[in-house]
């Protein structure tokens, strides 16, 4: 959730502005670090879309509790559900979303938060309830907390109210941008449906212990339909209420009030960057309401944000990939005629992508072409986290490999290059493959 997203016609922005970071009298921020706020608002938004207009914010009221309410074949309640962490700026070492989901009659949005093992601060969120297409209203919470906390330091959490905490979370900032190179990222893309294949896939990705997670989109088969956000957070446990999954939008997210409720992601939530170490990434969506947030809005994004970045590693994510072999749905050349030229412009190493249920790396590619090592950018198709596998290929002169199962990818960043290891669900090795930026 955040900023209402602009030039969307299709979609109703109703924004609600509530300004809740420092609120409660018990919310001290005397040790609060004196950093630049990137990009991180605390204010709340959550646009609505195909009708579904009951999107609003609401002020904590952390005495109002609900009871267990339906969701397809689950449930929520007063008690917090599916808790999970968020980047709400830019800069990921010092800013922290929370977001949780409860019954739609549920109104306290509280999160005790502290370093250590302390929960020493008390901070109040904001609530959002919004209809799916199945005329039932929905409750997700979240509570920003931008430029407030300490790069490279433990943070313990608990979500909800009194008498209805969730458990005892922890997380760790990354050290600031810029101050490091060494890091590990775990990518995925296209689980809809799948669950169980999807929590299989999380738990082999975080036995690589990674430090974020990437996710090129088709979380679900319908963005709209709040029981399958739950089942796919549920897949993955208490997993990102440590770690941070950073999502793309997909085909199936249908710009659904659901997919926007369900992060707290920097500027419009539909396009935006992070900086991690020593890489600058951007997430992108390439399922828009009009053609020109692709060929102009993004595009200019594209090249202000990248422009703009000293970082070593220049990555992009999205979901409809540019250069594919696969029969499913092969090249989206509207993508690539967009944003491939202002890749190579601004020197992007990697791009990330799904849509077509298969893996595939492409060659090193400039003015699309094959290009040296280091030259160019490297195309990674990533669509194997549960949606049915696509096996038809086309053999085409851009692609350098292939594997048609299921599998994940785990990208070890170093100081002078990247290794990129994909494996399947039995950790037989598909493809690895070593970098230079
Ligand atoms: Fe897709």
């Amino acid at each position: 959730m955040s900023v209402s997203r602009q030039g969307a016609p299709l979609l109703l922005a109703l924004a609600f502005a509530c300004n809740t970071g420092k609120d409660g009298a018990d919310d001290t921020d005397s040790d609060a670090p004196a950093v630049a706020v990137d990009q991180c608002s605390e204010s709340y938004s959550v646009p609505g879309a195909f009708g579904e207009t009951s999107t609003q914010g609401i002020q904590a009221d952390e005495a109002t509790f609900g009871s267990a309410q339906s969701v397809g074949s689950t449930s929520v309640g007063p008690d917090p559900s599916q808790v999970h962490l968020g980047w709400p700026g830019a800069n990921t070492s010092n800013s922290i979303s929370f977001v949780w989901n409860t019954d739609v009659g549920t109104l306290a949005s509280q999160v005790k938060w502290g370093e250590g093992s302390a929960l020493d601060h008390t901070s109040k969120g904001v609530s959002f309830s919004f209809g799916g297409k199945d005329g039932t209203d929905y409750r997700v919470h979240e509570l920003k907390l931008c430029g407030r906390l300490k790069p490279g330091t433990t943070y313990s959490y608990q979500v909800g109210g009194e008498g209805h905490w969730s458990d005892t979370f922890q997380f760790t900032t990354p050290a600031a941008p810029g101050t490091f190179d060494t890091f590990t990222v775990a990518i995925a893309g296209d689980s809809r449906g799948a669950y169980e294949t999807w929590g299989n896939v999380i738990a082999k990705m975080e036995s690589h212990d990674p430090d974020f997670y990437l996710f090129s989109g088709d979380m679900v088969d319908l963005g709209a339909n709040q029981a399958e956000w739950l089942a796919w957070w549920n897949a993955a446990g208490s997993t990102f209420a440590s770690k941070v999954i950073v999502p793309a939008h997909g085909n199936h997210e249908i710009l659904s009030s659901n997919y926007f409720a369900q992060f707290s992601l920097p500027n419009n939530e539909q396009w935006f960057t992070i900086d991690f170490g020593n890489a600058t990434v951007a997430s992108l969506n390439d399922t828009v309401a009009t053609a020109e947030d692709i060929t102009v809005a993004q595009a200019d994004f594209l090249t202000s944000k990248f422009g703009a970045s000293t970082a070593d590693w220049k990555i992009a994510m999205h979901h409809r990939t540019e250069y594919s072999i696969c029969d499913g749905h092969g090249s989206a050349e509207d993508v690539r005629d967009a944003w491939a030229p202002v890749f190579d412009a601004q020197h992007v190493d990697l791009v990330f992508a799904g849509h077509n249920h298969i893996y595939e790396r492409s060659k090193v590619i400039k003015a699309d072409a094959e290009v040296a090592a280091g030259e160019g950018t490297t195309y990674f198709v990533s669509g194997g986290a549960g949606a049915d596998l696509y096996t038809d290929t086309i053999p085409e002169w851009f692609n350098a490999q292939t594997a048609t199962v299921e599998h994940y990818m785990i990208a070890e960043f170093g100081p002078t290059s990247v290794t990129i290891t994909v494996r399947d669900l039995s950790d037989n090795v598909l493809d690895t493959v070593t970098l230079p930026r």
